[in-house]
């Protein structure tokens, strides 16, 4: 799979990081730590370093080179900033053409239509270029946010899972929801 192109959208640009990168990173992980660390999995002090910031990026990098995954940053028009991510994750192909969706915006980004912007433009991109029929996204029951965002996407609700992931050091029942490719 060869790397995917840039995404525009109005006012970002959608790309996976490259090792130059590493610093802005850093700079998004530590400035959302408190806003971000209710709704991911518990990160130790080495998270919030240059090091694992470029480990990261390497990584990203080898996993779309593999097609399993898409960690892109959502980089403001100039790239000066990282402003949000959107992950695709656990590409799956065959019969299933699926994957998973994360995504995460700056605490002082929010509410201002960036975060549906990038995952719009993330999406077709999944949908178009990436072939794939299903990207599936869950959430806790009690992030209201997350849930009016996909629904805005038109994402569906498709059951409720047990204990699904461990956010924050416990294990949280999520919201299982899926968007399907249309091609009408
Ligand atoms: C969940 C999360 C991504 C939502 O971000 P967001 O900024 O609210 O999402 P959107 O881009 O859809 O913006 C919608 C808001 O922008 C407002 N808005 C302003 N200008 C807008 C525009 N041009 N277009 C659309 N919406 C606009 C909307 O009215 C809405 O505001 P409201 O929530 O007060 O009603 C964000 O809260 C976040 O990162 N949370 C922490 C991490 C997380 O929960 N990740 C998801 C785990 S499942």
């Amino acid at each position: 799979m060869s790397i995917p192109a840039v995404l525009q959208t109005a006012r970002s640009c959608i790309r996976l990081p490259e090792p130059s990168d590493a610093v802005k990173l850093l700079r998004f992980r530590v400035d959302n730590r408190a806003h971000l660390a209710p709704w991911e999995p518990l990160r130790d002090d080495s998270y919030y370093t240059l090091e694992h910031c470029a480990q990261a990026i390497a990584d990203g990098q080898e996993a779309a080179r593999l097609d399993r995954g898409y960690p892109f940053a959502v980089f403001g028009a100039d790239e000066e900033e990282i402003l949000a991510s959107v992950t695709l994750s656990n590409v799956v192909r065959g019969p299933f053409q699926a994957c998973l969706l994360g995504y995460g915006i700056g605490a002082g980004q929010q509410g201002r239509g960036l975060m549906y912007e990038a995952l719009e433009a993330g999406l077709a991109w999944a949908f178009g270029e990436l072939g794939l029929h299903r990207v599936m996204a869950n959430y806790l029951p009690r992030n209201e946010r997350s849930a009016r965002l996909l629904e805005r996407l038109g994402f569906e609700r498709e059951g409720y899972a047990r204990e699904y992931l461990r956010i924050a050091g416990q294990w949280e029942d999520h919201v299982l929801t899926a968007k399907i490719r249309r091609d009408d």
